[in-house]
């Protein structure tokens, strides 16, 4: 699919008189659309944390974290092949959120030599994190949402999520509580 236009808004002030309510938002915002205007996908960033080391994580081996906040499971893999999206030095460097997009069930079972998170507990579908999370088998029709990373040195940092969270409006809405700090 072609994009035309990447729009983007820093949410700074609206964040601090947010937080100064009480209230978590991302920290900016942007998103993706075809050539006919219409969006194809929503970009949140959050503040920034530290959520593997890429000297550790080995290949076929993925680790999960928390992000953007507390209960929000996600799944950290190198896959040994280049992923589209991948970062780090094979480009292989992957994460996304594990809760299923057809009806918000935990995927933890992973297939390391095909890059695939799945099959889902509940309906059996499979993702392929090589190509950007999309279904490869199963119920769901939806990617899997991911995470945004970057590398500084050996760690390995989420600054935000593509696509929303199933079950969450805002990726952040119901969940009521602070956002993960890195230490
Ligand atoms: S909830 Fe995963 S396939 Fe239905």
């Amino acid at each position: 699919m072609s994009l035309t236009r990447r729009e983007f808004v820093f949410l700074g002030a609206a964040g601090g008189a947010a937080a100064a309510a009480g209230v978590i938002l991302p920290v900016g915002l942007s998103w993706d659309r075809d050539e006919d205007g219409e969006v194809t996908a929503l970009v949140l960033q959050y503040p920034e944390v530290v959520v593997g080391s890429y000297l550790e994580l080995e290949i076929g081996t993925p680790s999960t974290f928390e992000y953007p906040a507390p209960g929000q499971p996600n799944v950290l893999a190198r896959l040994g092949m280049p992923a589209e999206h991948g970062i780090g030095p094979e480009e292989d460097l992957v994460a996304f959120s594990s809760l299923c997009t057809h009806m918000g069930c935990p995927v933890t079972e992973f297939q390391s030599d095909e890059g695939v998170l799945g099959p889902c507990p509940c309906h059996f579908t499979s993702f392929d994190l090589a190509h950007d999370g999309q279904p490869a088998i199963g119920q769901a029709t939806q990617r899997l949402p991911r995470v945004l990373l970057r590398l500084d040195g050996d760690e390995i940092v989420a600054t935000g999520l593509r696509r929303h969270v199933y079950g969450y409006a805002d990726n952040l809405q119901g969940v009521g509580v602070e956002l993960l700090q890195s230490s």
